[in-house]
């Protein structure tokens, strides 16, 4: 039994793409694999503060966390670290917002990237914490982007799972959603084509990443 961790990102809630492509890649998910478990963590209806000075000093010493905000945090903190140790895979459904990853994803990031926990510094260098996972990502855009140097979201989303040691990542793109109807239902079609690929563990076809 695999456990699935899908994080939502998109601002319209259940009307959004990238929450739309998330859930239908779970479901095709636990269609391939039965039993298995989904937990659903939705960033736009349960935000995740900024971090904050705070904050931070708690993620580097537990002890700091004296008023009962700081408490909270960490709890928060630990509890989204907690999700993501105990999931074999992570599903993001990612919106594009004026060109980058929406600022409640990065909210959540900033939350799970904690030294000592889920990544360290060696002598060599950055070394991820958290090992044996699968990440597919869901890329909802209104124009088209993929393969291009404008596509920074692919970029920093490879960068920075790679860093707490997420390695084996599937981007799944629709894109020119907003380029009129029959592009949109276009992209969504290709985007469910490239999710079963991505489920039989080919590469997404025609798409570099
Ligand atoms: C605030 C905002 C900013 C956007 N910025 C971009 C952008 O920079 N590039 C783009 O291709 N589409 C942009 N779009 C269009 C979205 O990427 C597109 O509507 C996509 O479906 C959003 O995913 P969602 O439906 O999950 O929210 C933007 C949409 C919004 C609401």
């Amino acid at each position: 039994m695999k456990k699935l961790l899908q994080i939502n990102s998109g601002m319209h809630g259940s009307a959004s793409h990238s929450t739309q492509l998330a859930s239908e890649f779970s479901e095709a998910y636990l269609h391939h694999n039965p039993g298995s478990e989904v937990t659903v963590r939705d960033l736009n209806a349960s935000p995740v503060p900024h971090l904050n000075a705070e904050t931070f000093a708690t993620f580097h010493d537990p002890e700091a966390a004296v008023s009962p905000k700081q408490k909270d945090a960490l709890s928060l903190s630990d509890t989204l670290v907690g999700e993501l140790q105990e999931a074999d895979v992570l599903v993001l459904g990612v919106p594009m917002y004026n060109l980058g990853i929406p600022s409640t994803l990065k909210a959540w990031i900033d939350h799970v990237a904690r030294a000592r926990v889920t990544f360290r510094y060696t002598a060599t260098g950055v070394e991820g914490l958290l090992q044996n996972k699968k990440a597919y990502i869901m890329m909802a855009r209104g124009g088209e982007y993929a393969g291009t140097p404008a596509d920074v979201q692919t970029q920093y989303l490879k960068l920075m799972l790679s860093f707490i040691g997420i390695t084996d990542i599937h981007f799944i793109y629709a894109e020119g959603l907003a380029k009129g109807p029959e592009k949109q239902a276009t992209a969504l079609q290709a985007a469910t084509q490239q999710m079963h690929e991505a489920l039989q563990s080919k590469e997404p076809a025609g798409i570099p990443v």
